[in-house]
């Protein structure tokens, strides 16, 4: 691998003269030599040229291979891991896969705490290197004994021959970033490029690449990218420690200053949130074909704001952490981007409101558990609805459908004197006028019916039809 030096490899045990030409050793030497590739300036909207290296091209997916590897490396090295001992590591879920690949090519155990924000689909990963996977509560300071930093030395504390990495203070996270990752970047580019940019998080990467940076381009200008919500940012601009506030994006940010910080090389810094990054995350994909996470969304983003500030074009570089791949069932999930509100222009509208905009009269016909079929029928024509709720005269029991009428009626296996007990199914949801359009959006996907309740009583039957309804009514 090229992060590491290949003479102080460990993993070089094949000779090369036995090796097929053009091929690894093992996959941790495939690590590094990203690709840099241009933004089309249409897609940025910015005369200065924007680049982004691809570190989720690394093996594991992220930048965090890198660190993960040389992490461990140094461990072994330096006598802090004995063979077969247990490596521990708070991760938010890329350095673990970096480590998890090393702890598989050289038999290590590996028990990875994360806190319970980041996404499923990292879990699952570190799960399948074969790691134990402990699960910690995100909104808890960093000094709480359960939070996801306390939780990993507890465990080094109890776990005998085991190592805990601690990516945060361990300055061999930054050294990986100055050994190995801006050296490449420097190689690749000739440093014919003004402003690099990467999102922060335990600080290792900034502070790695603009070390180097400082000493061999020093007229490269370094820009931290930070979160609404984390505190990095107005730390390094006022030196004064605050409340950190929950926030989405994973991996960018702290709630604690770690020591692989060297603020002194950071020029400045932009802060970016949530919403906006998932959205140009998306347009990544949809429209650069670029498959990256969140943070890398963030850094596009900031690097955009960035270069609308400057007087005159300039070269920006913006580091992409880790893949697309990783957030699958949130950023590129168009349910769990609606259901919390990141699409832009949305419609924000409650039940309740609906039914007022388009001037439903509320009306609901129910059938009770004692009525027939006929009944149902009679009530259906009358009101135009295609389900009916079954009551006890208290509860919602369930609904029929007309789907379920016709055939079973036509085939004469239910006759319009059966009671409506025989017939009634589950395939109905009760929500609340203040809920939000999207819930019933999401029953409507089941093929549920949406019963409208007011202080707990049903008030009426939304179909998709009115939600139609409405949308034409705003044009
Ligand atoms: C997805 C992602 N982006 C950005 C970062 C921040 O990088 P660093 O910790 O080197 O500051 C991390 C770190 O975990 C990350 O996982």
């Amino acid at each position: 691998m090229r992060c590491r030096g290949r003479e102080d490899g460990p993993t070089m045990n094949i000779k090369s003269s036995m090796m097929m030409k053009g091929s690894k050793a093992n996959i941790l030497e495939a690590i590094g030599e990203t690709p840099i590739v241009r933004l089309s300036p249409s897609f940025t909207g910015v005369e200065s040229d924007i680049y982004v290296k691809l570190e989720y091209l690394n093996p594991g997916g992220s930048t965090k291979d890198r660190i993960g590897v040389y992490m461990i490396d140094q461990a072994v090295k330096n006598s802090k891991l004995p063979p077969g001992g247990t490596i521990i590591e708070g991760t938010s879920g890329n350095t673990g896969v970096g480590i998890a690949m090393y702890a598989a090519l050289h038999g290590y155990k590996c028990i990875f705490v994360i806190n319970d924000k980041q996404s499923k689909e990292k879990i699952d990963n570190l799960k399948a290197y074969g790691a134990k996977v402990v699960i910690c509560p995100t909104d808890v300071a960093p000094e709480d004994p359960r939070s996801y930093y306390s939780v990993s030395k507890k465990l080094a504390q109890t776990i005998p021959h085991s190592y805990y990495v601690n990516q945060y203070d361990n300055l061999w996270n930054r050294e990986t970033h100055y050994k190995f990752t801006a050296p490449e970047i420097h190689r690749q580019t000739d440093g014919e490029f003004d402003i690099f940019m990467a999102a922060v998080g335990t600080g290792g990467t900034i502070s790695g690449c603009a070390t180097y940076f400082k000493e061999h381009c020093p007229h490269i200008k370094i820009v931290g990218v930070d979160c609404v919500g984390s505190i990095v940012a107005h730390y390094w601009k006022t030196g004064e420690m605050t409340e950190a506030h929950s926030y989405v994006l994973e991996g960018i940010g702290e709630d604690f200053i770690p020591k692989n910080y060297d603020f002194e090389k950071i020029d400045d810094f932009e802060v970016v949130g949530d919403k906006e990054s998932f959205l140009i995350t998306r347009r990544l994909l949809s429209e650069q074909a670029i498959y990256c996470g969140g943070s890398a969304g963030a850094g596009v983003l900031a690097a955009i704001h960035h270069a609308r500030k400057l007087k005159s074009p300039k070269k920006i570089l913006v580091l992409l952490h880790d893949s697309g791949d990783r957030y699958r069932s949130k950023i590129f999930n168009d349910d769990w981007m609606s259901e919390n509100n990141y699409f832009e222009g949305k419609l924000q509208c409650s039940l309740g409101e609906i039914i007022q905009k388009i001037g439903k009269e509320k009306l609901v016909a129910i059938v009770e558990t004692s009525h027939n079929i006929s009944h149902v029928l009679d009530l259906m024509e009358k009101t135009g609805l295609g389900a009916i709720p079954v009551s006890d005269g208290k509860d919602i029991l369930g609904v029929i459908k007309s789907e379920r009428l016709t055939s079973p009626l036509f085939e004469q296996t239910l006759n319009l004197e059966d009671n409506v007990s025989t017939i009634y199914s589950q395939d109905f949801v009760q929500l609340d006028v203040s809920d939000p359009v999207e819930k019933a959006l999401e029953a409507f996907k089941k093929q549920k019916v949406v019963i409208v309740c007011s202080n707990g009583r049903p008030i009426d039957i939304l179909s998709e039809k009115d939600v139609l309804k409405l949308m034409r009514s705003l044009g």
